[in-house]
């Protein structure tokens, strides 16, 4: 993404009343650091070229001191919409989009941050990441009698990171500014301005921290998630770490599992390509760039372990650039990608099932060929399925792979 840049503006000017801290929400600490700090370190491993955070103005050192640099500070207002005009105002016509994210969802991973970036990218004037309501919703009259089921299939939960081409958001803060409104959100500023906003899939993980409980949550999630344990397994609560009052710690990485298949038919005359490697002598696979289906296999292991698509979307058919590609320039693509979402690859394995090539004397050689592209240790097995379907019939070949990603830290 070389010529585009992204700004992204954190109103974290709130009091945090309902939080009841004895410092303002930002502030407060969880796994030894504040929220501000976790959500602009999130910002920046999804790529985010510039961040500015709004905060109270008696709080303006403070946060100066606590970002050390990783982002800029101006005093934000009395509402969220004067404290994101007031970070708004900082941003100059070199951005292209900016991003609005509340620091009380500290904890919205760079893989949501980065889907939001993607949509704003592909073209949209604004992206909003949802969530589908999965409770019963109904309205409460104000004499405390229950009224109507709303129908939830209609509703919404609204998150952030928010994206906006950045004339767009300016000009909504600018409508608004002249109105003299404030909203709760971006996208309903934008929306005023009758410009559609795109909705995106949300993560939980971006919940808005607003009660003590939804901070002890958070916390119990960060740290089930350093532990490596599953969520939501209440046999083996997870303790809640002790906070470690360091400046500048880690981030705790989160992990993401993906899977891929890939089949092709093989055909008479065709260069053998597999796992990255030419097998002489042995008819090649038909389709798309070099018929690979081990690589291409791992490719759309890895593209949707980062919930970035799949092979046919990144490197479409009508896309001259890949027609003769081979597994390892794709395979460099999509590591290409992981890196610009902040994710890392821990490591992969992959299963090609055919009748030939006989993967055995060059397995190690495979290894070493797709490890080297993705970066991290890649196992190749091999299988034949006994005769039996396409690849039994040696009518084709097929390969299955698995990848776990990391953010990187
Ligand atoms: N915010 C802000 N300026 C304000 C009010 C809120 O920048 N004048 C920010 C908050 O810091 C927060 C985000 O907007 O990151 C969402 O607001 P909310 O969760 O309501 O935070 P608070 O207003 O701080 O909390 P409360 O309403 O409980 O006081
Ligand atoms: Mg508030």
């Amino acid at each position: 993404m070389p010529d585009v840049r992204v700004v992204a503006l954190v109103p974290a000017a709130g009091s945090g009343e309902r939080l009841g801290a004895d410092v303002p929400k930002a502030f407060v600490i969880v796994a030894g650091r504040t929220l501000l700090l976790h959500a602009v370190d999130r910002l920046l491993q999804a790529g985010v070229d510039q961040v500015v955070v709004a905060v109270p103005a008696d709080q303006l050192v403070k946060a100066r001191a606590v970002l050390a640099g990783r982002a800029t500070a101006v005093a934000g207002g009395a509402v969220r919409t004067a404290s994101v005009a007031a970070a708004l105002e900082v941003v100059d016509g070199a951005a292209d989009i900016v991003l609005v994210h509340d620091a009380a969802r500290a904890f919205a991973p760079p893989v949501l941050i980065r889907s939001v970036i993607e949509a704003c990218l592909a073209g949209a004037p604004a992206v909003i990441p949802v969530l589908p309501v999965a409770d019963t919703i109904r309205t409460v009259r104000a004499d405390g009698s229950l009224g109507g089921t709303v129908d939830r299939d209609e509703l919404r939960v609204v998150q952030t990171p928010q994206g906006f081409a950045r004339g767009v958001l300016q000009q909504a803060h600018q409508a608004a500014a002249d109105a003299g409104v404030t909203a709760t959100d971006d996208a309903a500023l934008v929306q005023a301005l009758g410009i559609a906003v795109t909705a995106v899939p949300g993560d939980r993980a971006a919940v808005k921290i607003t009660t003590p409980a939804d901070l002890a949550e958070a916390e119990r999630l960060l740290a089930s998630q350093a532990s490596g344990a599953v969520d939501g397994d209440a046999a083996t609560p997870t303790p809640t770490p002790t906070p470690t009052p360091t400046p500048t710690p880690t981030p705790t990485p989160q992990f993401r599992i993906g899977t891929g298949v890939d089949v092709h038919p093989i055909e008479t005359g065709r260069d053998c390509w597999m796992a990255g490697l030419l097998f002489p002598g042995v008819d090649g696979c038909s389709g798309h760039s070099d018929g690979d289906v081990a690589a291409h296999a791992l490719c759309d292991a890895l593209l949707g372990a980062a919930g970035l698509g799949d092979l046919g979307a990144v490197f479409g058919t009508a896309d001259p650039r890949w027609a003769a590609a081979s597994g390892a320039i794709l395979l460099g693509e999509v590591r290409e990608r992981l890196r610009r979402n902040g994710l890392a690859v821990v490591n992969a394995s992959v299963q090609v099932i055919a009748n030939s090539p006989r993967l055995a004397p060059r397995r190690a050689e495979a290894e070493r060929a797709l490890s080297a592209v993705v970066g991290a240790p890649v196992s190749v097995a091999g299988t034949t399925s006994d005769g039996l379907g396409l690849t039994g019939r040696g009518e084709g070949r097929a390969a299955l792979a698995t990848a776990l990603l990391m953010t990187r830290p």
